[in-house]
This record gives structure tokens, sequence and C-alpha cells, in this order.
């Protein structure tokens, strides 16, 4: 598939923010802060627990930055105010990584802060390689100041075992995902998707034997066993474990989790700026990514 991957991340810049609306629309909670507390209760009354993740990544000065910073402390607010099961993820880059790492800390210092005084978990989203260091060095300096404060780990990265190591000497609240910038470089990522997962695999038994609190951040049903597998094996207890998944992405599956009685976490994406977001779902979606280009030509061909 790794072809067609390419070909579809290079075409779909290309289609008009408007159609791809249509179908990024089930991914995102809405471009407002109002839409996406509703989708968290609704979450709650589920019986699911929710992160929330103010959409952006790019921003281009300072101020935006700063702006950030502030819908974010709303947003911690409103989850204390309402008495809401969620934490908050975020970026780095959203924080001002690109612009000026010392001023990028210092914001994300007065948001974990922020957070931490009304007792809500926050959590930084790993992005791409280039900025991989950068986030663990701030980090791993809020995790010198703060308790409520959680990581990302990739699983498509070669230096994997690496990283577990790092996560385990800090006892670092983790996320292991896949990874979802698919345009990385060989000698940096794994591209064999079985190499992924048995790289997903072997890094999720190694966090939670190491003693970290491990978030299973996946929708493969396979690797969803896997856990369950490593969860009895090393008897792990649910202090110290959930599983986590996409906002619109594989319901069933979360519920039947859900059922079992394990912890369960969704990632409730929210904003106007949901495009580079949604093109890394859309891309995921196996179904999804011929019936756009489907309805694009049907749509071009009736103009
Ligand atoms: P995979 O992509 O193999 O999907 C397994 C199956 O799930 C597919 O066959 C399909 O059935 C279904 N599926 C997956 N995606 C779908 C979609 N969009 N629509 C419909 N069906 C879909 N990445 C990163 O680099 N940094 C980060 O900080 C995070 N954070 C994060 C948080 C959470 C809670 C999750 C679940 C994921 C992330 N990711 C991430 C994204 C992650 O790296 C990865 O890109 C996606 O989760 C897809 O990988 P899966 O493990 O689901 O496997």
């Amino acid at each position: 598939m790794n072809w067609l991957n390419n070909i579809i991340a290079y075409l779909l810049p290309l289609i008009p923010k408007s159609l791809i609306k249509i179908f990024a629309r089930q991914y995102i909670a809405g471009e407002t802060l109002p839409q996406a507390l509703g989708k968290v209760k609704s979450l709650n009354a589920a019986g699911i627990n929710a992160t929330l993740d103010y959409l952006g990544e790019d921003p281009k000065t300072k101020a935006e930055c700063l702006l950030a910073i502030d819908v974010y402390k709303k947003i911690v607010d409103k989850i204390h105010s309402l008495d809401l099961k969620s934490g908050i993820s975020f970026k780095l880059s959203h924080m001002g990584l690109k612009l000026d790492k010392k001023f990028c800390s210092e914001n994300v210092y007065s948001l974990i802060e922020y957070a931490g005084s009304k007792n809500v978990f926050a959590r930084i989203d790993m992005e791409d390689i280039s900025l991989k260091k950068d986030t663990l060095d701030i980090y791993l300096e809020m995790k010198n100041s703060f308790e409520q404060v959680g990581i990302v780990m990739q699983a498509y990265l070669r230096c994997g075992i690496e990283d577990a190591g790092i996560m385990i000497s800090e006892n670092a609240n983790t996320r292991l995902c896949k990874g979802a910038y698919y345009w990385e470089d060989e000698q940096f990522v794994y591209k064999d998707m079985a190499q992924i997962n048995s790289s997903y695999a072997y890094l999720m038994e190694k966090l939670m034997a190491g003693g970290c609190f491990t978030a299973i951040a996946t929708h493969d049903e396979a690797l969803v066993l896997e856990a369950l597998k490593s969860i009895d094996k090393l008897n792990v207890s649910k202090q110290s474990y959930e599983f986590q998944m996409l906002y619109g992405v594989r319901e069933r599956l979360r519920d039947i989790i859900r059922d079992q009685g394990h912890p369960i976490r969704v990632y409730v994406p929210f904003g106007k700026e949901w495009l580079a977001y949604c093109i890394r779902r859309i891309k995921e979606n196996p179904k999804m990514v011929s019936y756009i280009f489907t309805n694009t030509l049907r749509k071009l061909s009736r103009k």
C-alpha cells in the first residue's frame, strides 16, 4: 500500500478543502469549544474518558501561539467547572517550538502549571522526527516540575528500544502509537506495517513490564489482542494502563473494549485548523481513499 499512500499524500492537498471537509467531519468534534465539550459529555456519559486537542500545528507568529495557550486554559477551566473526565493533549509546534524553543518551553510550563492547578492531566503529542529531540527535552524539563504530564512514543521509529529505555527510567506516563508522519525517511522509521506492528507489540510489553503507565493508542484489533495478552501475563492493574482511540474511528471496537471493563479514552480534536489532522486520518482509513477519489471525480465530471 505504500506507493498508493504516497500518491494519495501527494494528491490530497489538491482536492478542494470544502470537499475534504465532507469526509473529515467524522474525525473532528466540531470547530468550537462548546461543540467539543458536548461530545466529551456524551463520551463520559457512555463511560469513556476523553482528551481534548485544540487543533493547530503550524502557527507563524508568537501571538498565535499565545492565543492557543489562552484557548487551552479555557478548555482546562471548562473541564474543571463541568467536572468532565478529560485531559488535554497538545502539540509543541502549536506552542511555538518551530519559532523559538525557549518561548515554547515557557508556554508549556505555564499551561501545565495551570492544568495541574485544576487537576487536569496534560499530554504532549509527538510530531515528526525533526521535532522529536526538542519535544523530549521539553517533556523531561516539565516532568522535573510537574506530575500530571505525559508524553507519546511512536512505534515506527527505529530507535524505539532506546526511547522505551528513557520512558522506563523516567517512569513516564507514555502513550504508545504507531506514528502518523508517513513521509519520514526510511533511515529513521520502519515502513513495513508488519515491522511496525511487531515493534508496537514489543514496546508495549516493555513499557508495561517496566512500570510505566501505558496508554495503548491503536485501532488495530490484532494489537488490542496483544495488549490484552500482555496485561494478563504481567497482571497489570487498571490504574496502570488504558486504551486510547481517536474520535470517529472504530467505535464498535472501542465499545467492546469498554464493555470488557478496560479503561478507555478518546482523543477529541476540535477547531478550525482541522485540515492537516484530517488528511492524516483520511489516509489511514482504507475505505476512505477510494471513496474520496470516486466522489471527487464524479463531482468534477458534473461541472
Ligand atoms: P492502523 O493504521 O494500522 O489501523 C488499524 C485499523 O484501524 C485499520 O485497518 C482501520 O480498520 C482502522 N483505522 C485506522 N485509522 C482509521 C481511520 N482514520 N478511519 C477509519 N478507520 C481507521 N501519532 C503520532 O505520530 N503522534 C501522536 O501524538 C499521536 N497521538 C495519537 C493519539 C491517539 C489516541 C491515537 C489513537 C493515535 C495517535 N496517533 C499519533 C496516530 C497513530 O500514530 C496512528 O497514525 C493512527 O492511530 C493509526 O494507527 P493504528 O494503530 O490505528 O493502526
